[in-house]
């Protein structure tokens, strides 16, 4: 019997030591200490000896058993770190091999030249602000001095909804807003971007436009202040060496009245195609706000004057770009949108 453990042992010993995973262990756990097990037959097989002997090898059996079991134990955790070990060998992640690339959206550049003109006017202390895109005849015409009747009204092609609802045809309509809105009727400096709409559609017109408006109340404002202002303006946007040219002209809600040219920033003033061989470019609408308009929105014309000024994003955002189709701003092509990401602004 004795020698039956001592090859059990020893066989049972080394099996254990070279067993290579837990799958292998587990067989050899169930072949030597299972119910079948080669030691559980000894153990069986105790019943036929005698009672002096039957302690005895039922102590060596215990013996054996605690010390296989320590084996399997001490196997079971090796084998646990090197299961660890190759899972964090297999997910090992190399930090030096190149990323795969990310794209990045780029500013729309309608958006490039708003940010930039709110910059500009904000640090010469102009709030901005907002209005309604569906407006009211009465804001976007009557309080601008623009009766039902007026020929000018005719100058803009506009989408009614109804008889007293359109898309507001200029951001002027914003000028009577804010000027009603202000009770204490205090001096007021404004920029007001965004969108316009008119029935045009043709490559330098779309139906839907941006516009970016300005307005200036307060007592002693003079037309020198209307024409410092679209300089600064007007240099920032087109560069530093531009000119500019007022020509009179006539809105119903200024007087006077300017449609104000560029000098050619292609050319330089010298002619060409884009300036027509003229040398100017006409880029603004502005004037002196009309009595009528600060007298209708609250405002004493005795007491009050100011300045105003309109003028197209979209054709800004074209020369300053030298986008030569306004219908390529509203076509989100991604492969036009992607070639403003050099430029800072
Ligand atoms: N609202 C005019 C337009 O859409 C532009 C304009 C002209 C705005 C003169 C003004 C202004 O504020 O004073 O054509």
């Amino acid at each position: 019997m004795k020698e039956k453990i001592r090859q059990i042992e020893e066989s049972a010993e080394k099996e254990l030591v070279n067993s290579k995973n837990a799958k292998e262990l587990d067989d050899l756990r169930i072949k030597y200490l299972g119910k079948k097990g080669e030691l559980t037959q000894v153990l069986r097989g105790m019943k036929d000896l005698s009672a002096e002997e039957r302690p005895i090898i039922g102590g060596i059996v215990n013996k054996l058993r605690d010390k296989l079991e320590q084996i399997i134990k001490e196997k079971e955790q090796q084998f646990e770190i090197e299961k660890l070990q190759e899972k964090i060998e297999n997910e090992k992640i190399d930090i030096t091999l190149p990323s795969t690339k990310v794209k990045r959206g780029s500013k729309h550049p309608l958006n490039r030249v708003i940010e930039d003109i709110e910059d500009l006017f904000v640090s010469m202390g102009y709030d901005v602000v907002g209005g309604p895109e569906l407006e009211t005849d009465e804001y976007c015409f009557e309080r601008l001095n623009l009766p039902k009747d007026h020929p000018a009204r005719d100058m803009q092609d506009s989408f009614y909804i109804t008889s007293e609802y359109l898309l507001r045809t200029q951001t002027s309509s914003v000028q009577a807003r804010v000027m009603e809105s202000n009770e204490e009727k205090t001096p007021i400096r404004i920029i007001c971007p965004g969108k316009t709409y008119r029935r045009e559609d043709d490559a330098t017109h779309s139906h839907q436009f941006n516009q970016v408006e300005g307005l200036v109340i307060d007592e002693n404002i003079t037309l020198a202040h209307l024409k410092g202002t679209l300089e600064v303006f007007v240099r920032r946007m087109l560069g530093e060496k531009s000119k500019l040219r007022f020509r009179p002209s006539y809105f119903p809600f200024t007087e006077p009245s300017y449609e104000v040219d560029v000098s050619c920033f292609k050319c330089g003033g010298s002619g060409c195609n884009l300036c027509k061989q003229t040398g100017w470019i006409e880029i603004l609408g502005a004037g002196m706000v009309h009595p009528n308009v600060l007298k209708m929105n609250g405002y004493n014309p005795e007491k009050y004057g100011g300045f105003a000024f309109g003028t197209g994003l979209d054709r800004l955002a074209m020369f300053r770009y030298g986008i030569t189709d306004m219908r390529y701003l509203y076509k989100n092509d991604v492969r036009f949108l992607n070639q403003f990401s050099q430029f800072e602004r």
